[in-house]
């Protein structure tokens, strides 16, 4: 363990609201900081009905009340203030750059000389965000999937500045948070490249998603349909699950793939249209689908709906094949074990390795055929997916 016991959550939207909630159960101080009072406030009762949710399970401890819990808890709207009794900062604030610069280098410039910046970005880079800020050393990324108490995963990331002991106590305060669904797996990310692993994995099916969104729309095929080609073999199919993590940050993230991966990541028009109209998803209530009745509805209509025969599962688990072996050959993650582990853990699917070992020869048609068909030469398999190669690469 470390002597890390007073946690800020930096940002309180959805993400750090969950962070709030696990690092509380971890028996954690937290200091809940946004820029306005309503966000704190609404992040504070968020994790009021979650903890008091876990006390009626039973799940909080033994005579441990949601009241005793929150007694830890603290709100404020001052973060030079805030950290200057913090040990570490983990920080959620929206996904641009200049302002993670700036509350890192508000962090460093009055906390303690032992202070942690931890990203909980997705897709940023944590050597840019730590590079300006006086302790590069102390800046790392702690990447965790939504939703935080409920998705086993948190990505480890180390920069390229990051000091081994800034890594290591990062390491060790992700493996203290409790997950409510199983046990939590912590994925250290050895290179701080796009993606993690995690995201970078799946990244490149949004090409070929969005490349089934825009050919569902121009045949006038119905969304339901889409996510019934997924046959209830993944949590939620492509269109439900676009919705649920949100179709501005889908089109955010491609397009910043499209700028570090390759401009095969451009956003899908059907996606655009819908961004462009306010229909953001899940949290705006509309997207591929109304929201406001809830998960219920949506899950009754794709479980009644015809397949569209477009999506398939065997060539989306080609695509995480052939993505988790260039995750391989740049070195992020020391083994496909882990590419494997953390995908189950932060997506609840299978990751590719398994099944690829098998099939990887077959795998690698079904990806030219695809690379032709949708003119995406990034979907190509590359030469360590043709070869097998990967299979010594376990560890
Ligand atoms: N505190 C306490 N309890 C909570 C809670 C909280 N904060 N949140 C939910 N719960 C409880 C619910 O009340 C429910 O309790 P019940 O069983 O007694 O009714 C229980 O937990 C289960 O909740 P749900 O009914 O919502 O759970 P589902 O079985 O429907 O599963 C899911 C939901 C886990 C989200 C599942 O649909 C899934 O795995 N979806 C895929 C999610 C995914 O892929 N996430 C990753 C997105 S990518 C990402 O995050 C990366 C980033 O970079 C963007």
């Amino acid at each position: 363990m470390t002597d890390i016991k007073n946690i800020i959550t930096l940002g309180v939207g959805l993400m750090g609201e969950g962070i709030a909630q696990v690092a509380l159960m971890a028996g954690y101080n937290v200091t809940l900081v946004d820029i306005k009072d309503e966000l704190v406030d609404k992040a504070y009762n968020g994790i009021e009905k979650g903890l008091k949710k876990t006390e009626e399970k039973g799940k909080l401890g033994e005579g441990v009340t949601a009241i005793d819990v929150l007694a830890r808890c603290k709100k404020s709207t001052d973060l030079a203030s805030a950290v200057k009794d913090a040990d570490i900062v983990i920080e959620a604030v929206i996904e641009k750059m200049d302002i993670k610069k700036q509350v890192c280098k508000t962090v460093m410039d009055n906390g303690p000389s032992h202070i942690i910046f931890a990203s909980n970005t997705s897709t940023m880079s944590i050597t840019e965000i730590g590079k300006d800020c006086g302790a590069p050393d102390r800046v790392s990324g702690m990447h965790f999937f939504n939703p935080v108490p409920l998705m086993r995963c948190i990505e480890v990331i180390r920069g390229e500045d990051t000091s081994d002991d800034t890594f290591q106590k990062t390491m060790d305060v992700a493996k203290s948070l409790p997950c409510l669904r199983g046990n939590r797996y912590i994925a250290p990310v050895l290179k701080d490249r796009p993606g993690f692993i995690v995201n970078r994995l799946n990244a490149p099916v949004q090409i070929y998603m969005g490349w089934v969104f825009d050919t569902a729309k121009d045949k006038g095929i119905p969304w339901e349909n889409i996510d019934a080609d997924a046959g209830g073999k993944m949590p939620m199919g492509p269109c439900e699950l676009s919705d649920y993590v949100g179709l501005d940050t889908m089109l955010h993230v491609m397009n910043y793939y499209k700028e570090t991966l390759s401009a095969d990541f451009e956003p899908p028009k059907a996606v655009k249209e819908m961004v462009d109209a306010g229909n953001l998803g899940a949290k705006t209530g509309k997207g591929f689908y109304d929201w406001s009745a809830g998960r219920d509805g949506i899950k009754a209509k794709v479980k009644g709906a015809e397949p569209a025969g477009l999506f398939n599962l065997e060539t989306s688990m080609a695509i995480l094949l052939n993505e988790g072996c260039r995750i391989l050959e740049e070195g992020i993650a020391s083994g496909f074990k882990i590419i494997d582990d953390a995908n189950m853990a932060g997506m609840n699917s299978p990751g590719p390795f398994a099944a690829g070992k098998k099939n990887f020869e077959k795998w690698s048609e079904i990806l030219e055929d695809l690379a032709n068909k949708t003119g995406k030469d990034y979907l190509k398999p590359c030469e360590l997916m043709k070869s097998g190669g990967f299979v010594s690469m376990r560890k």
